[in-house]
């Protein structure tokens, strides 16, 4: 039920936290993984990583804003392994400190940091969503998986406006997509994480401060580590989920239930 052998995936923002774990339970499961990511260096390092595990990846580095490049890459993926089973739509920025914040409010929102996120964070995914299910659509088979978030489910006093916007706006695309892949038998979900311990925002969750701030939401009293994606990651991206479309899933350690 979990078993990814033969498959090919290929995953956004795959360098280091959220999606270099979710490119990691790919890879044990059995597939092939096109790992991508705009940070060369860092993508380097993973790649080479998970391969002396003896995992079967490649890295190549995109940046999701140049979407002609996301989507020439994807379709290389797709002509060059003659298929494509799993996408994770993964690559996200943070926006900053949440409204609360002194320099988070309203009337700080600087609209070039805006148009960014929303290019990164919602123009970008959909490309990929698209490009992808193109090729899912006509093999009649496929699972999309897109990282969305808790501050795209309800108001996320810790995180930014545009990011709490984008959130929200993948989640129901999610949901949108679902309705034209069903019947091709491609299936589309979003996780939707709380806060995990990874780079995001400049490391801002690696403040004590900043990780107290996010930790008062959330019942099960501390952050997510990275491997904590893997068990969901791999149930989307499996035949175990053949039946689970069109859902945004949280991991939130109870954030979401409280
Ligand atoms: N960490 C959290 O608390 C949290 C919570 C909810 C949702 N998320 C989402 O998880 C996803 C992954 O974030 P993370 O926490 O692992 O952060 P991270 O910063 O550790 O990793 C993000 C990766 O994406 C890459 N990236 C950034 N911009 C890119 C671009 N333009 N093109 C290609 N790659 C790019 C980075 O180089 C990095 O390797 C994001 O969509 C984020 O919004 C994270």
């Amino acid at each position: 039920m979990f078993n990814l052998d033969g498959q090919v995936a290929f995953v956004t923002g795959a360098a280091k936290g959220l999606g270099l774990a979710m490119a990691e339970i790919t890879a044990q499961s059995g597939a092939h993984v096109v790992m991508t990511d705009i940070n060369s260096e860092a993508l380097d390092v993973s790649v080479k990583r998970l391969r002396a595990q003896g995992l079967d990846v490649h890295g190549e580095v995109v940046d999701v804003a140049d979407i002609e490049l996301l989507a020439r890459t994807i379709d290389d993926a797709a002509a060059r392994f003659g298929r494509l089973d799993i996408v994770f739509a993964n690559a996200g920025l943070s926006a900053g400190s949440g409204p609360l914040a002194e320099n988070g409010g309203m009337a700080q929102v600087d609209l070039d940091r805006w148009n960014r996120l929303l290019q990164i964070n919602l123009t970008s995914v959909f490309v990929t969503i698209r490009t992808a299910a193109a090729h899912m659509m006509k093999q009649r088979s496929g699972r999309l998986i897109v990282t969305a978030s808790v501050a795209g489910v309800r108001g996320e006093r810790m995180c930014g406006y545009a990011y709490a916007a984008t959130k929200a706006a993948i989640s129901n695309l999610v949901r949108q997509s679902s309705i034209e892949l069903s019947p091709h038998n491609v299936t589309i979900n979003a996780i939707a994480p709380g806060p995990f311990l990874t780079d995001i925002g400049q490391g801002r969750l690696h403040d004590a401060n900043v990780a107290a701030g996010f930790i008062a939401d959330v019942p099960m009293g501390r952050l997510g580590q990275p491997d904590e994606i893997k068990g969901l990651a791999l149930l989307l991206a499996s035949p175990a989920s053949s039946y689970i479309t069109g859902t945004v899933i949280p991991i939130d350690g109870g954030a979401t239930a409280s």
